[in-house]
């Protein structure tokens, strides 16, 4: 059987991401600096390490069956794949951004200026829905020196974690699209089994990272409270404790209301609470 190929980034915010993604779903294999491709030593996949705006359409043209992209990317070359499961890093927007000492404060002074871009078609569908005519200026890459080089008097970028704008002497002035990594698929490859037996191992990564396991001790009259309040992946294991009349109960919570679920099962009597991080949630 010909091995699956996956596509991610080869260097860039969604490259460290990515492979520790795929480390941790538990695929073995070596990167050194500058591999175009690496077997997986324990699956039937190789990884290619390629440019991120261009693998959607590798992946559309059936050249990678799976990639690891920017959503905003997707949305960008309307490409046509099958979007297979968010990964919940590679967070950032893509901003309209101007020179620091410009005179251009808001996205309406933009009338009759220029804006330089990889993103050309949300560039210009973001000035077109508020009625700003600038013209957009496509380049394939760092459009963040071409302010400087007066080739434009803006840009539209990606923006992680502002470093990229602020070395350059740039500020943004309103966000066009927020955006994250997404694994995408060649269409119909989702019905091989190989890919489903990855996206299981995937899920349960990104399963176990959105959540912790809990331990705490209640007493047992006051059970029925926490179990309302920590119902778990099925519902709580609780064991009896040494002491008369006192149990642990074993959960797991969710990270996103963790704190307000911690001050709620304390409210409720729980003590001694310890909380771990978990590998994956097998369902
Ligand atoms: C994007 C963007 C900036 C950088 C911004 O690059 O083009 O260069 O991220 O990040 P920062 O706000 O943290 O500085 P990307 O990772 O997509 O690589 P590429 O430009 O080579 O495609
Ligand atoms: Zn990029």
């Amino acid at each position: 059987m010909k091995p699956l190929r996956i596509a991610i980034q080869k260097s860039g915010r969604l490259f460290e991401p990515s492979v520790e993604l795929l480390r941790s779903a538990g695929l073995e294999f070596e990167w050194y600096k500058n591999s175009l491709i690496s077997p997986c030593r324990n699956f039937p996949m190789e990884i290619y390490f390629l440019r991120d705006d261009d693998i959607p359409e590798y992946v559309q043209d059936g050249i990678a069956d799976l990639g690891v992209c920017g959503d905003n990317i997707i949305a960008e070359k309307q490409v046509d794949v099958t979007p297979l499961q968010k990964l919940g890093y590679g967070k950032c927007r893509l901003t309209l951004a101007v020179p620091n000492d410009g005179p251009i404060q808001t996205a309406t002074q933009l009338n009759g200026k220029t804006v330089a871009t990889t993103y050309p078609n949300l560039t210009e569908r973001f000035l077109r829905e508020r009625g700003i005519a600038a013209s957009v200026v496509t380049i394939s890459g760092s459009a963040e020196i071409s302010p400087a080089l007066g080739l434009s008097d803006a840009i539209c970028d990606l923006v992680s974690t502002g470093s990229t704008l602020k070395s350059n002497g740039l500020r943004p002035i309103v966000d066009v699209m927020s955006s994250e990594a997404i694994l995408i698929g060649h269409n119909g490859i989702s019905q091989l089994p190989v890919v489903d037996e990855l996206l299981l191992r995937i899920r349960s990564v990104l399963r176990a990272q959105g959540h912790k396991y809990v331990v705490l001790n209640i007493e047992r009259s006051r059970l029925e409270r926490i179990v309302q309040l920590l119902p778990g992946v099925k519902s709580p294991t609780v064991v009896p404790l040494a002491e008369e009349g006192w149990v642990a109960v074993h959960t797991v919570i969710s990270e996103s209301d963790f704190w307000e679920r911690i001050a709620q099962v304390k409210q409720a009597g729980a003590q001694g609470i310890v909380v771990m991080n978990m590998e994956k949630i097998i369902l």
